[in-house]
């Protein structure tokens, strides 16, 4: 894909990883529309970000996922990537967290962006790529984060079979699987208490990987053992 002039929603803007890919796609010359639950922090963030335009969704509403998807292709004329950006934790013994909290995060980071991306399926045109934020968890899932993990490989495995999928119309689908980043997601928990992390990695550059990536029409972003992100052009 090419960066410069690609029309791109960005859904989580207001969240740090959200927010810092958004401002450099912006700074490559995208055209953004930015998708968030709160409107005051999502105006900030588009202000920010020069005046972009903006729709909300609520990840509880898979039809406002969808909707966020049409009203965004609406802005620009058409859609050439969505990518999202959002999501939820919680951290506990699996026996201990309760089924509003695992349903909660079911809902979050697998059930909504798969709407999304349901709803981009049918306006992107050859070319067009899906991107998601998972986690290393997605392949390693963690003591102490069993729902969270399940969440993630639970979207990781809806991205692969929609890749292949959607590969013979030449759409692209991006899975990035970033190891701990020092933004804060494990302090905004919905339940429980982070277990101590690993070091987290370069963030300015797991960033870029991800735009790189985009940039590449690349399959996967992977984290390796020192934390540092790199990207695969094609799924082994
Ligand atoms: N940080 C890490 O170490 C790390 C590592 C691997 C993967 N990830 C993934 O990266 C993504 C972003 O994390 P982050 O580090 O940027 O954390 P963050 O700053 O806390 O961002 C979380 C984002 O999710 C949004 N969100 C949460 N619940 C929502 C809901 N019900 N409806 C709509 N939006 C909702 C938040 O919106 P508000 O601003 O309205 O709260 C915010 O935009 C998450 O999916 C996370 O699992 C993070």
């Amino acid at each position: 894909m090419k960066i410069e002039g690609a029309r791109v929603l960005v859904a989580g803007a207001t969240g740090v990883i959200g927010a810092a890919l958004a401002a450099e796609l912006g700074a490559r010359g995208a055209h953004l529309v930015l998708a968030g639950r709160n409107e005051e922090r999502l105006t900030r963030r588009a202000q920010a970000l020069g005046g972009a335009p903006t729709v909300l969704f609520d990840a509880y509403a898979p039809d406002s996922c969808a909707r966020a998807v049409h009203a965004a292709a609406g802005e620009h004329g058409g859609l050439d990537a969505v990518l999202t950006a959002f999501g939820s934790v919680a951290f506990g013994k699996a026996g201990a967290v309760g089924d509003d909290i695992a349903e909660h995060l079911m809902a979050v980071n697998a059930l909504a962006p798969a709407a999304f991306f349901r709803a981009a399926l049918s306006v992107l045109g050859t070319g067009g790529t899906i991107a998601a934020i998972t986690g290393v968890v997605a392949e390693r899932p963690q003591p102490g984060m069993a729902d969270y993990s399940a969440s993630k490989s639970a979207l990781a495995a809806w991205l692969g079979a929609v890749r292949r999928e959607a590969r013979p119309a030449g759409i692209h689908v991006l899975e990035v699987r970033f190891g701990h980043l020092d933004t804060g997601f494990a302090d905004r928990a919905v339940a429980g208490h982070p277990p101590p992390m690993p070091q987290a990695g370069d963030f300015g550059a797991a960033v870029h990987t991800v735009v790189e990536a985009l940039a590449a029409d690349a399959e996967m972003v992977r984290t390796d053992s020192q934390g540092i992100a790199f990207f695969e052009p094609r799924v082994r």
